[in-house]
């Protein structure tokens, strides 16, 4: 049947990594999504940068918001970015358009998810972000959907690839922090602005967004409690080893009687938890339910061929016309007041 046409706005290490993926494996995505789908069109500032992947016979947009009036885009994919400008435009414009949006922007819906499940409901558009939280990890289903039957007590884990990569490496090779951070850069890992990584920031987004899903009720980001890895060195690092632990920096999101309580900072993490395990640019998410009891998730979560994979995951699913409700619930259906999370000090 009919291809599922794709308009990509940026083309940096997501955007290109899309293309990759629905090239590389276009037989297969294309059983399983029922038709072909195919990227027709693009947005990027920089039309001859070597992307590793051809982009010849596209339709090529300097503004991104072309893209929706492009009558050949079926559905927008979103990796330019960024809680406001291009990408805000972008998202807004696809949605009042009804054409749905698959965005791997956690600071975009951290901050404004609420408003744009609304926006999305009113024009019947789908919006979808499983790329949004740990990179290749099935985050946003396996809480969403894989544990819809639950009332989910609490959500935590590894949700920042970069410092999970610095913290890993700075232990194994006695590095400096600052050195890693520009091998993590390099490798495509670390965000446009480094600091939302190593800050936390980046990791609070995503807490953000699960505690949202798991708990249905908008979670208010300014009220959480962040703190990064600048901090932490190769001492701390070595003194926890020493005493029978690893420093993570972990995102923790619990229900309590006053709301939510979420908060991000480094942790000593003993070595029998599983995460203490989880190495490198692995992320981890950990869900526990009434029901099921606790999962356990870990995979890449950062880099192009990872948040790739989550990309082209939502596309199959738009292109089978498999929708489901932004937030797993009505956007209207969460809770009228934010909860108001705490931090534990
Ligand atoms: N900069 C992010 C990370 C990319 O390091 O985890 C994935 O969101």
């Amino acid at each position: 049947s009919r291809p599922l046409s794709v308009g990509v706005a940026g083309l940096g290490t997501v955007g290109a990594g899309v293309l990759k993926v629905l090239r590389d494996n276009a037989g297969l995505i294309s059983a399983r999504a029922g038709r072909p789908i195919a990227v027709t069109a693009v947005s990027s500032r920089d039309r001859h940068k070597d992307r590793g992947v051809p982009v010849t016979g596209l339709r090529w947009y300097e503004d991104p918001v072309a893209l929706v009036a492009d009558p050949g885009v079926d559905v927008i994919v979103e990796t330019i970015g960024g809680s406001e400008g291009p990408a805000r435009a972008l998202v807004e414009a696809a949605l009042a358009a009804g054409k749905p949006v698959v965005t791997a922007n956690k600071a975009l819906l951290a901050l404004h998810g609420r408003k744009l499940a609304q926006l999305a409901e009113a024009h019947n558009a789908p919006l979808a972000f499983e790329a949004a939280v740990a990179g290749g990890i099935p985050a946003i289903k396996a809480v969403r959907e894989g544990l819809a039957g639950n009332d989910i007590r609490r959500v935590a884990g590894i949700l920042n690839g970069t410092c999970n990569y610095i913290l890993t490496e700075m232990r194994l090779r006695g590095l400096q922090f600052a050195e890693v951070l520009a091998e993590a850069q390099k490798l495509g890992y670390a965000e446009a602005d480094p600091s939302f990584d190593i800050d936390g920031v980046d990791a609070a987004h995503k807490l953000a967004i699960l505690a949202a899903l798991a708990f249905n009720r908008p979670v208010d980001f300014s009220e959480l409690h962040v703190e990064g890895i600048r901090d932490v060195s190769a001492v701390d690092i070595e003194m926890a080893a020493a005493l029978g632990f690893r420093i993570k920096l972990l995102g923790i999101a619990t229900r309590t009687e006053a709301g939510v309580s979420a908060r991000v900072h480094p942790c000593m993490v003993p070595l029998d938890a599983p995460i203490a395990h989880v190495e490198g640019v692995f992320n981890a998410v950990v869900a526990e339910g009434d029901a099921v009891g606790r999962v356990v998730l870990q995979g890449r979560g950062a880099g192009a061929g990872p948040t790739a994979s989550a990309v082209v995951a939502d596309l199959v699913d738009i292109a089978r016309g498999r929708t489901t409700p932004v937030w797993g619930a009505s956007a209207d259906a969460l809770s009228a007041a934010p909860a108001r999370p705490m931090s534990s000090h």
